[in-house]
């Protein structure tokens, strides 16, 4: 870095922010207004480290009688619609929108590119509301331009359950960007999820805004380090080949734990146990019962894929992993058009190395033809990503409450929550 640029041109002129604390809130983007966040019950960065606020809910319930009725305002040419994600059309609307709308990575070469298998998945979970899967068509055309969707879901923060709604797809079409929609879908969902008289909700993101309880990072494992490497995902090392990059990420053809197999319907039950005692450790986890095991756990092709481990004499059920399959469209490439991808989901031991689990895990998505494995740094996974050859990404993923503060940002290995 080039000295001059960071001294200040008076000398006598006392700044009035430390330049290295300035720094710092810039690169937290700290200092930046939030127009729309500054007005929502969310953790503000003013409040941070401010002892005397209590934690749980910053804003109290609304009588359910005095709520608004009626929807949020949009502007004059488009109108609210209410996505039936069943319906095979609407299905296909929405999974058109994200495929050519949705997030990138910083340098637009990649875009998640969620599968309709994988919507219904995401959006149909036990005691889902339909009213919650909100769309905004452009009057007249009918074209689907913007989506946002909210799921019901118990998650534990601490001590105390609460009923949340979990929100997740907000997409705004390229060509309506920056015209201030992101907010009225925000505040739309939040209605509608006040309606049913929940007052929490769980997001994550990968910008900063007022406040993250926890920011996380994702690593990466190549499985096919040649197509990684060919579409830009990742970089041939210092000194390194193609040949002893393909030798590296190597894996065994087949898994090394005796009793490893998929999860049948049979396992529900214990699965269940085994995942609830194992979350009990961390300070933010779903608290999951049999129901949503089946739902969010049971082996669904192309969408979840989960493997436990049976003991062979005692037949018990010891240790448990899971990874969902979130593809992305690869922009630039003339060879490939799509990155297969797996994120590590939950993951519970009891008798073996998580280390040794999750290479099981490698080895059979790997068999499956992924590209790459992904993980972000939240619970115990820190443990094993070093070691089993996962490279740190770049950016971060911010975990969010709405109407919920706790009093500390929690370090990623104290969060036992994944959201799709
Ligand atoms: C995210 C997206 C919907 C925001 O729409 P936009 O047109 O860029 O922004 P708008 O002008 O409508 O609204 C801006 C407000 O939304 C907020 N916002 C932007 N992205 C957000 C996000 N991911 N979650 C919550 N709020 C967000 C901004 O912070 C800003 O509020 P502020 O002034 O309080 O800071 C749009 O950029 C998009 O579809 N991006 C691709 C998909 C994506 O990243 N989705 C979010 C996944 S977490």
């Amino acid at each position: 870095m080039e000295e001059s640029n960071d001294k200040n041109p008076d000398e006598n002129q006392i700044p009035e922010v430390d330049p290295l604390v300035k720094k710092l809130q810039d690169t937290l983007s700290l200092g930046k207004r939030h127009r729309f966040w500054e007005t929502q019950p969310v953790g503000q960065f003013k409040d941070l480290g401010n002892p005397t606020l209590l934690e749980g809910s910053i804003e109290a319930p609304t009588p359910l009688e005095e709520l608004r009725q009626d929807p949020y305002n949009l502007p004059s040419q488009y109108e609210w619609t209410t996505c039936d994600i069943n319906s095979e059309e609407t299905c296909t609307e929405i999974y058109n929108l994200l495929t050519n709308n949705y997030v990138e990575d910083d340098e637009n070469m990649f875009r998640f590119n969620y599968s309709k298998e994988f919507l219904l998945w995401a959006l149909h979970p036990p005691g889902y509301f339909p009213s919650w899967h909100i769309g905004v068509r452009v009057k007249g055309s009918g074209k689907l331009v913007a989506f946002i969707a909210g799921i019901p879901a118990r998650i534990r923060v601490l001590d105390q359950i609460v009923q949340m709604a979990e929100i997740n797809f907000l997409c705004v079409h390229k060509k309506l960007r920056s015209k201030r929609l992101a907010p009225v879908m925000i505040k739309e969902v939040t209605r509608r999820v006040h309606l049913e008289n929940i007052w929490q909700a769980a997001y994550t993101a990968g910008v900063v805004l007022p406040t993250p309880v926890c920011s996380c990072q994702y690593w990466h494992r190549s499985l096919n380090p040649k197509k990684l490497i060919e579409v830009g995902f990742s970089r041939l090392g210092a000194r390194m080949t193609m040949s002893r990059t393909i030798k590296l990420y190597k894996l065994p053809e087949s898994t090394v734990t005796l009793g490893f197999r998929a999860m049948e319907l049979r396992d529900i039950p214990t699965v269940t146990l085994l995942l609830r005692t194992y979350l009990a450790q961390f300070d933010v986890a779903p608290d999951f019962d049999e129901n949503d095991v089946e739902h969010w756990l049971l082996p669904k092709e192309n969408v979840v894929h989960s493997y436990l481990v049976e003991n062979p004499e005692t037949l018990e059920i010891t240790d448990f992993c899971s990874f969902y399959i979130l593809p992305s469209s690869i922009l630039g490439s003339q060879n490939y058009s799509t990155l297969k991808a797996a994120y590590s989901y939950y993951n519970v031991v009891t008798q073996i190395p998580l280390l040794q689990l999750m290479n099981d895990a490698l080895i059979v998505a790997k068999q499956k033809d992924y590209d790459v494995f992904n993980a972000l740094d939240v619970m115990h996974n820190e443990s094993f990503l070093k070691e089993l050859k996962f490279g740190p990404g770049d950016g971060q993923l911010h975990y969010y409450l709405y109407n919920y503060r706790i009093r500390q940002a929690l370090r990623p290995s104290e969060l036992g929550l994944v959201l799709l």
